[in-house]
C-alpha cells in the first residue's frame, strides 16, 4: 500500500478552497436534513439556473442524428437548429464519438475568431485559437508553456480564483502575488505591481507572466480601459506574457461598466510585442454549462513555433471533448435574428442575466447595511467579496507575521464554518482566495434564487451580531 507520504508533494501542497472542508460539511448537513444555501461555487445549473433551450437541442441532435429522420422532428426542434446540427455533422462527419484534431474542430475555431472580431472590432486569427476542456485546461496549458524552470514566476492577483495558486503549487513554479486595490473597487495598482515584481526579482525569481481576471473572481469587479492599458504597459516593461482570464465577460450588471478585452485594448494601443493568452468558457455568462467543459484560448503576439508547442501539448491529451466543443460553437454563434429559435434564446438569456443583476443589487445594497460587513458592489461575474470586521488576534505581537496570517486564516475559516452550522449558508473563507493580512472576508455567489438571497441577507445579519458577541465573551 502507498501512503500519502509517498505522493507528489506538489499535489499535497495544492489547495482549492472552493470545494474544501466547509463544502464537505455542507453535504453532510444536507444529508441530515438541514437546508443549505450553496453560495460557494459558480456552478449556475446546480443552483436551479435553466439550460438554454437552443443549446441543448443542438446537442441532442448532434449526439443522436437519427432523431433528424423522425417525422416529428420539425415539431420538436426549430428549423435553424436542425440546419445547424446538419452543418455540424457535415463539418465533423465522424461524429462526436471520434477524436477531433488537437486544436479542436476547424469550423468552430473559425466561429470563435468571428466572435472575437465582432465583439472587439479587431482581426482574429483562427489558427491561433485552441478549443479547450473549460478555461481551466487552457490556463494550465499556458502555465506549462511558459514555465521555463522552477524559478519562473507568475504574477497573480490576491484575492484570486484558487486555480492559480493551486496550479503554481502543482507545477512547482513561483508565485508573485500582487494585491488588488479594494478601496478602488479592486483595480490593479501600478505601484503595487512594481513593488511586487521588484521584490520577486530581488529574490532571484524570474517573472514570466501576469494573470489578470476580468471581470473578477472573487471580487465581482470590472476593470476600466485605463487600468487595462496600465497593465499592458507594465507587462511590456518587464517582458511578461499576459494571461487574460475573461470567463465572466458576459456577466456585467451595470450600464456604467463595460467589458474590454485585453485583445481589443492592446490592438487599439498598437502593441504587438506583448504575448497575450486570453481565455473564455462555456461555464459562465448566461450559459452556465460548467459540466460540458467547453472553452477556448486565443494566443496573440506569439510566433508559429511557440503556437506549435501549445498545439503539441494539446495533442498529448488528444483533443478537447467534442460536446464541449459544440457548446463552445453554440456560445460563439447563437441563434440569429430571423431564426425560429431566436425569440426563445433572447428571452432565456435576458431572464438569466436580469435575475443575476437583481441578485447582485440585493447583495450589494443589503450586505452593506449590516453593521460589521461591507463590500464593493459587484458589477460583474457572480460573486461578492465581503469584508467582515472581526477582532484582531489577541497578543499579536507574540507571533511572527506568518503565524499571524495562519491564525487569521483559522479565524475566517471558523467564522464560515459556524455560519454554515447555524444558518445553512455555505460561503468560502477569504483566506481561500488570499487577502491582505489583518483583514477578513468571505466570498459569496449570487446564484441562488432571489428568495433565498433575501433570506440569506437576514440570516447573515443575525449571525454576525451573535458571532461577535460570542467572540467577545470568549475573549479570543
Ligand atoms: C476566474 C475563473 N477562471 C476560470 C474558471 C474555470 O472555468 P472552467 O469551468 O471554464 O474551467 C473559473 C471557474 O469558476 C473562474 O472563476
Amino acid at each position: 500500500m502507498i501512503t500519502v507520504n509517498d505522493l507528489n508533494p506538489n499535489l499535497l501542497k495544492a489547495e482549492y478552497a472552493v470545494r474544501g472542508k466547509i463544502v464537505q460539511r455542507a453535504y453532510e448537513l444536507e444529508k441530515e436534513g438541514k437546508k443549505i444555501i450553496y453560495c460557494n461555487i459558480g456552478n449556475p445549473q446546480a443552483l436551479k439556473q435553466k439550460p438554454l433551450t437552443y443549446l441543448r437541442q443542438l446537442l441532442a441532435l448532434t449526439e443522436y442524428p437519427p432523431l433528424m429522420e423522425e417525422p416529428s422532428v420539425n415539431k420538436i426542434f426549430p428549423k435553424d437548429i436542425i440546419n445547424k446540427a446538419k452543418y455540424i455533422l457535415s463539418e465533423n462527419p465522424n461524429g462526436p464519438g471520434a477524436y477531433t484534431q488537437s486544436e479542436g474542430m476547424n469550423f468552430i475555431r473559425k466561429a470563435v475568431a468571428n466572435f472575437i472580431s465582432k465583439r472587439d472590432n479587431i482581426d482574429a486569427d483562427p489558427t491561433r485559437i485552441i478549443l479547450t476542456d473549460g478555461a481551466s485546461k487552457g490556463i494550465q496549458a499556458v502555465f506549462t508553456l511558459l514555465m521555463k524552470n522552477s524559478n519562473s514566476g507568475f504574477m497573480i492577483p490576491i484575492p484570486q480564483y484558487p486555480l492559480y495558486t493551486a496550479t503554481i503549487s502543482l507545477y512547482g513554479a513561483k508565485q508573485i502575488s500582487y494585491y488588488l486595490d479594494e478601496e478602488k473597487h479592486w483595480e490593479l495598482n501600478e505601484k503595487e505591481l512594481e513593488e511586487s515584481i521588484k521584490k520577486a526579482i530581488k529574490n532571484n525569481i524570474e517573472p514570466v507572466a501576469i494573470v489578470v481576471i476580468n471581470p473578477g473572481n472573487p471580487t465581482g469587479s470590472v476593470l476600466s480601459k485605463e487600468n487595462i492599458k496600465m497593465i499592458i504597459n507594465f507587462a511590456r516593461k518587464y517582458k511578461l506574457s499576459i494571461l487574460a482570464d475573461e470567463v465572466y465577460q458576459e456577466n456585467i450588471y451595470s450600464e456604467r461598466h463595460k467589458f474590454y478585452s485585453f485583445a481589443k485594448v492592446m490592438t487599439e494601443m498598437g502593441i504587438n510585442d506583448v504575448p497575450l493568452f486570453s481565455f473564455h468558457s462555456t461555464s459562465k455568462g448566461f450559459l452556465g454549462e460548467c459540466g460540458h467543459r467547453g472553452g477556448y484560448l486565443e494566443a496573440r503576439n506569439v510566433d508559429s513555433e511557440v503556437y506549435y508547442q501549445l498545439v503539441k501539448l494539446q495533442s498529448i491529451s488528444l483533443c478537447a471533448n467534442t460536446a464541449g466543443q459544440i457548446v463552445t460553437y453554440a456560445m460563439v454563434d447563437p441563434p440569429h435574428e430571423n431564426d425560429e429559435s431566436y425569440e426563445t434564446y433572447i428571452k432565456e438569456k435576458n431572464t438569466i442575466l436580469g435575475e443575476l443583476k437583481k441578485k447582485a443589487e440585493i447583495l450589494g445594497e443589503e450586505i452593506n447595511k449590516i453593521k460589521g460587513m461591507s463590500l464593493k458592489h459587484p458589477y460583474g461575474a457572480m460573486y461578492a467579496f465581503v469584508k467582515i470586521d472581526l477582532p484582531q488576534i489577541k497578543n499579536a505581537k507574540n507571533y511572527t507575521e506568518k503565524e499571524l496570517v495562519e491564525l487569521e486564516a483559522k479565524r475566517d475559516f471558523e467564522y464560515c464554518y459556524e455560519l454554515l452550522e447555524e444558518t445553512g449558508i455555505c460561503v468560502v473563507p477569504g483566506s481561500g482566495f488570499g487577502q491582505k493580512p489583518h483583514t477578513y472576508h468571505f466570498r459569496i455567489t449570487f446564484l441562488p434564487p432571489i428568495d433565498e438571497i433575501k433570506e440569506l441577507v437576514k440570516k447573515l445579519k443575525i449571525f454576525h451580531e451573535n458571532y461577535l458577541k460570542r467572540l467577545e465573551k470568549e475573549n479570543k
